[in-house]
């Protein structure tokens, strides 16, 4: 079977989690330092601060703009739902704005009207690797004076014009999820400008201290260890050649998928995708999937409802108004796309694709 997803651990991931393994400092310390330097040098970022998972870098990256009860935050509703579960730990309301049906990505033009008084920030997701519109978003918040806050757990090393996401937000969160486009197994990490909400992100990693036992504000335990920053030191260094070989993959789709039935992504000119995920748009989905799992091929379904339809958030007197984010949630299929493709494996998804 060709998995949709496989992360790529060499001998040198091997190597540092021994190396911290023996050093006998398994918690956070001198490893998640070194690679918070490292991955804010990489995005050109100002401060890291690294976390336990993605979802606790969106939760500690609100908390740390100051928004919370009674804010509003405008978000796409087709998305993993940590991008909105995490508004909704801090007592704020996330405000769904419907997607772009072309980019699978937040619509700029459809956020204006959703802006109240009660409007604190925006939340784009760069979906499957690909920038959300944040020239356009940019713009918007500096009009209504609200912070940007990017999910980019999907896409390390994405740029637009160049420039890497990451650098646009007030804050920016990553996932180093095993299926992302580099791993620590569970991880994350916020990148931040400002220093004042750097130096409170760090106090509240780790319940709200900054000199031992000595407890200022509230916090929450949100460490990343020593062993998982081992693994992303290397993994950060293996970065663009995953990328170029995602890229490469896809290209190879591009090229060769040729399915009239087929609809592929669309990449927005100077916009750098790093495909996390490749997603076609089929009509008859559930066929399709039989079809390619009978030939061996893994597929994923990224997401199959949208989040304001999701039993949660319908609970919270949520409506399925959106309709274009539903109109794409029933046609969505990933196929695999990961950098352990082989060209046999990229030959026999493209024939099976060709022959549906
Ligand atoms: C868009 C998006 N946001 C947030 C997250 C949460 O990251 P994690 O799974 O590391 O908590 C993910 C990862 O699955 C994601 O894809």
């Amino acid at each position: 079977m060709i998995p949709i997803a496989k992360p790529l651990i060499g001998k040198e991931e091997k190597e540092a989690i021994l190396r911290v393994l023996d050093s006998g400092c398994l918690a956070q310390g001198s490893e998640v330092e070194a690679f918070e330097k490292e991955f804010a040098d990489f995005c050109n970022a100002n401060y890291a601060v690294a976390t336990s998972s993605g979802t606790t870098a969106l939760h500690l990256a609100l908390l740390s703009l100051g928004i919370g009860v009674g804010d509003e935050i405008i978000t796409t509703p087709f998305s993993f739902i940590a991008s909105s579960n995490s508004i909704l730990y801090i007592g704020a309301k996330p405000v769904f704005c419907d997607i772009d049906e072309k980019t699978f990505n937040i619509d700029p033009a459809k956020i204006e009207k959703l802006v109240t008084e009660k409007t604190k920030a925006i939340l784009p997701v760069h979906l499957y690797g690909q920038p959300a519109d944040m020239p356009r978003i940019l713009d918007i918040a500096k009009n209504h004076n609200l912070k940007i806050i990017e999910d980019a757990c999907q896409a390390h090393g994405a740029k637009i014009n160049g420039q890497l996401v990451g650098r646009f937000g007030d804050a920016a969160c990553f996932s180093f999820y095993p299926t992302k486009n580099m791993t620590t197994g569970e991880g994350g990490v916020v990148l931040f400008k400002d220093r004042k909400a750097y130096e409170k992100a760090v106090m509240i990693r780790a319940h709200g201290m900054k000199v031992r036992y000595h407890h200022e504000i509230l916090g929450y335990n949100f460490r990343m260890t020593d062993i998982q920053a081992s693994i992303g030191r290397e993994q950060l260094k293996k970065l663009p050649n995953f990328n170029k070989r995602r890229q490469t993959n896809a290209k190879f789709f591009f090229d060769n998928i040729t399915n009239p039935k087929i609809k592929l992504p669309k990449i927005k000119k100077r916009y750098e995708h790093v495909f996390h995920q490749f997603t076609i748009m089929v009509e008859n989905r559930d066929d399709v999937i039989k079809k390619l799992t009978e030939v061996d091929i893994g597929t994923g379904i990224h997401y199959p409802i949208c989040i304001n339809e999701q039993p949660l958030y319908k609970s919270l007197g949520y409506k399925a108004n959106l309709s274009i984010g539903r109109r794409v949630a029933n046609k969505v299929l990933s196929i695999p796309v990961h950098p352990s493709l082989s060209k046999n494996d990229l030959r026999h998804i493209v024939r099976a694709i060709n022959n549906l």
